[in-house]
């Protein structure tokens, strides 16, 4: 091997937003939730996450730069996926550099990571999806792991449970699985981006800055104190699934923006049912529901779903461009520009694919 040669893969990976939550983890260390969770890809323009890895035997370290900066990558959840790949790595030849590299190399050569995101970190945009699912992509692509998505959603989850969604595009399922080693524990795609490609995402950006609970610390502290979310995990979502799984299938909206509705405002009960509570939503988000909920309720069907991460911003989904349009007008009109409740920016985007740029 001569010393001097760099390899170099660079992915795109888009961020997802769940329509039936995942909140609560049964096993911390694993990253395996309490209970099945659907989310849909958005388009990789907006919110997504752009990952260079590199490979030289010059590296004397694995180091980390997120949007410029340097990072630690001492952290278990980075080193979770970058040992469950390097265990997958194969070998890997460039013939026109005369450059080989053999699975037994792997083990010895170290990795740089550059990842930026188009977005707000950290402030409920579901930043962490994007980010550990494009690592873990852009990690096997160069390291030539055979595994397939599905396969790389398990080693995406031991960074952020959330991230194994955002290796597929159009509807994703995550499977809690059952077995404790969390091999079953994995994301599958429901249909693809083409399957319903009315749908027009937008989001409100209440607010950018950093969220004071992460979702990590939350969700503990939910799992600890909070009897609503037992009932929610055993009971309610697991009707919740196969009737959304349904509704997606067969573009049925009325019953698909019921569902995303109802289960936000689930996932933000059981925040409230923490002790201490947690509240991730503010004034303006509460305006935003009673807005859609009355517009709904005013024209008979509903034209468009909101849902709400772990933060303030609303997701909102409308049944197509005619109710996208006026959705924006509302919004326009009830949180007018250079005032109080003025929305940062809108974010338009449908569906997505999982874009190689390596
Ligand atoms: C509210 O995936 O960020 O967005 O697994 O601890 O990294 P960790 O949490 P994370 O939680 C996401 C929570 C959510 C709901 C969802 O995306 O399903």
């Amino acid at each position: 091997m001569a010393e001097s040669w760099v390899i170099m893969v660079t992915a795109q990976t888009p961020t997802n937003i769940a329509v039936i939550k995942y909140w609560g983890k049964r096993d911390e260390k694993l990253i395996l939730p309490v209970n099945d969770s659907i989310s849909v890809t958005l388009d990789p323009v907006h919110l997504c996450t752009t990952t260079t890895v590199a490979v030289s035997p010059s590296f004397a370290q694995d180091r980390m730069w997120l949007n410029g900066k340097e990072i630690s990558l001492s952290g278990g959840r980075y080193q979770n996926c970058l040992r469950e790949i390097r265990a997958r790595a194969c070998d890997v030849e460039d013939k026109e550099r005369g450059i080989k590299i053999s699975k037994k190399d792997w083990e010895k050569l170290h990795v740089h990571i550059a990842s930026y995101n188009n977005f707000p970190t950290a402030a409920g945009l579901a930043s962490s999806a994007a980010g550990f699912a494009c690592l873990v992509f852009a990690l096997a692509k160069l390291m030539n792991a055979k595994e397939d998505n599905s396969e790389l959603s398990a080693i995406a989850r031991q960074g952020s449970g959330s991230a194994c969604r955002s290796l597929f595009g159009g509807f994703v399922k995550w499977k809690m699985g059952k077995v404790e080693d969390g091999s079953d524990s994995l994301a599958v795609q429901v249909v693809d981006e083409k399957h319903w490609d009315d749908l027009v995402i937008i989001i409100a950006v209440v607010s950018s800055r950093q969220k004071e609970t992460s979702s990590t610390t939350g969700m503990r502290e939910t799992v600890e104190t909070s009897l609503l979310l037992q009932h929610r995990a055993k009971e309610i979502v697991p009707k919740r699934i196969v009737q959304m799984e349904e509704s997606i299938k067969n573009r049925n909206f009325a019953s698909f923006a019921h569902l995303t509705c109802a289960d936000s405002n689930q996932f933000h009960a059981v925040c409230m049912d923490t002790c201490p509570p947690i509240f991730y939503m503010n004034d303006t988000s509460h305006r935003i529901i009673s807005c859609v909920e009355k517009w709904n309720r005013s024209v008979g069907t509903p034209q468009v779903a909101y849902t709400f991460d772990a933060g303030p911003n609303a997701v909102l989904i409308a049944h197509n461009r005619k109710a996208a349009a006026q959705l924006l007008q509302k919004l326009l009109f009830y949180f007018p520009p250079n005032s109080d409740t003025e929305l940062n920016s809108y974010v338009l985007g449908d569906k997505s694919i999982l874009k190689d740029a390596g």
